[in-house]
């Protein structure tokens, strides 16, 4: 048996002296200073206290000393890292505290700060204008009916005896969808809803269709390429022109108040007979311009009377085409321009302002939802 080898002496693990160490002590207390925030701290912590860290490599090498020397390295090992650990804990407190403040301060609510608003929208006022319309005709018993904006050509003309030479066929009115000869357009008028609500229907028939329409017109303070008709139609036994002047009317009295006035003109429209056009007075003037010359009427022309849609007797052609007698039924048939009834009824001059979508002009009407 041999005796212990007392004159063993490893060569000195250099990372062990006192001076190493105290560098890894001081580096280590540096880096926990310079910390600025947790997430920092956490980065410092794992490179001078973690398991790779030069302070836990050195300490594995204590293991190679001889035993007489393991004490007091281990010692110095020893109060090296709690010195370290200790720093990590108190710069932890410290950054705890600093970011709970700075969460207090970022996440305060300021209850005196005025709220953003965010708008509540509305409906354009022409959708309202024409719900308002087919309210008045629902009240007396009409049922709202609706036809496809890209219609077939014989809905739109031929059903409403518009022959294939009828100037508004031609290319300068109407949209044509592909080619002229797809036999679709898109409907320059709300009249085919007349063919199709009798075609659909049994009788008696009585009808409202708002709806969109379409014409080849720029875009001016008059004009609009797409605009907005309400088409109306009745058909029942024994209805007379009398009854369609007082269906009329009754939608201006409700449109436009009471005591406004209205006239029927002669007028010419293929699918009626006879024909009239219907006028309201004008609302800017109320007829006065006509007596006084001294004072004209831009909106009127001096006329005292302004134009707001068409209407007739059912023509007896289209009657019979939708396979209904005329010996046995009449009925009357309209349609006017919605963008004519809102301008009438709020003095607005400009139909661009109806189509270029500014808020501005919707909220003058009050954002009916
Ligand atoms: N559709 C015609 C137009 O756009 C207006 C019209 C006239 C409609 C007479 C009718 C009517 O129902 O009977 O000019």
């Amino acid at each position: 048996m041999s005796a212990p080898n007392r004159s063993y002496d490893p060569v000195g693990v250099a990372s062990l002296e006192p001076q190493a160490v105290q560098e890894c002590v001081d580096a280590a207390l540096v880096a926990i200073a310079g910390a600025i925030d947790l997430e920092a701290l956490k980065q410092v912590r794992l490179e001078h206290s973690g398991d790779k860290s030069p302070l836990a490599l050195a300490n594995r090498e204590i293991g190679a000393l001889p035993p007489a020397a393991k004490a007091e390295v281990g010692k110095r090992m020893g109060l090296a890292r709690a010195q370290v650990k200790d720093a990590l804990l108190a710069r932890e407190a410290e950054l705890t505290v600093e970011n709970d403040l700075r969460i207090l301060r970022d996440e305060t609510v300021d209850v005196t700060m005025t709220a953003e608003r965010m708008g509540v929208g509305g409906r354009h006022p022409l959708t309202t204008m024409m719900e308002r319309m087919s309210e008045v005709f629902v009240q007396m018993g009409y049922e709202i009916a609706e036809g496809p904006e890209a219609e077939a050509e014989w809905f739109n003309f031929d059903a409403l005896n518009i022959g294939p030479d009828h100037p508004a066929r031609t290319m300068q009115d109407t949209f044509f969808v592909d080619s002229v000869d797809s036999g679709v357009v898109l409907r320059t008028q709300t009249s085919p809803i007349q063919m199709r609500a009798l075609l659909e229907r049994s009788l008696p028939v009585y009808v409202v269709a708002p709806g969109r329409v379409y014409r080849t017109d720029e875009l001016d303070a008059t004009h609009t390429p797409v605009f907005h008709q309400i088409e109306g139609i009745a058909v029942d036994e024994g209805i007379t022109m009398a009854h369609l002047k007082g269906t009329l009317d009754h939608l201006a009295t409700m449109m436009f108040g009471t005591g406004i006035k209205t006239r029927l003109r002669p007028s010419y429209f293929p699918f009626t007979e006879p024909s009239a056009e219907i006028d309201v007075e004008c609302f800017v003037c109320r007829g006065s311009s006509v007596e006084d010359p001294s004072s004209p009427c831009r909106t009127c022309g001096s006329e005292g009377w302004i134009e707001w849609g068409g209407c007739g007797m059912v023509n007896p052609r289209v009657l019979i085409a939708a396979g209904v007698d005329p010996e046995r039924y009449s009925g009357f048939a309209f349609g006017m321009g919605v963008e004519r009834t809102l301008m009438f009824r709020h003095g607005v001059t400009d139909m661009r302002d109806m189509v270029e979508g500014d808020v501005r002009f919707t909220q003058a009407f009050g954002l009916e939802v």
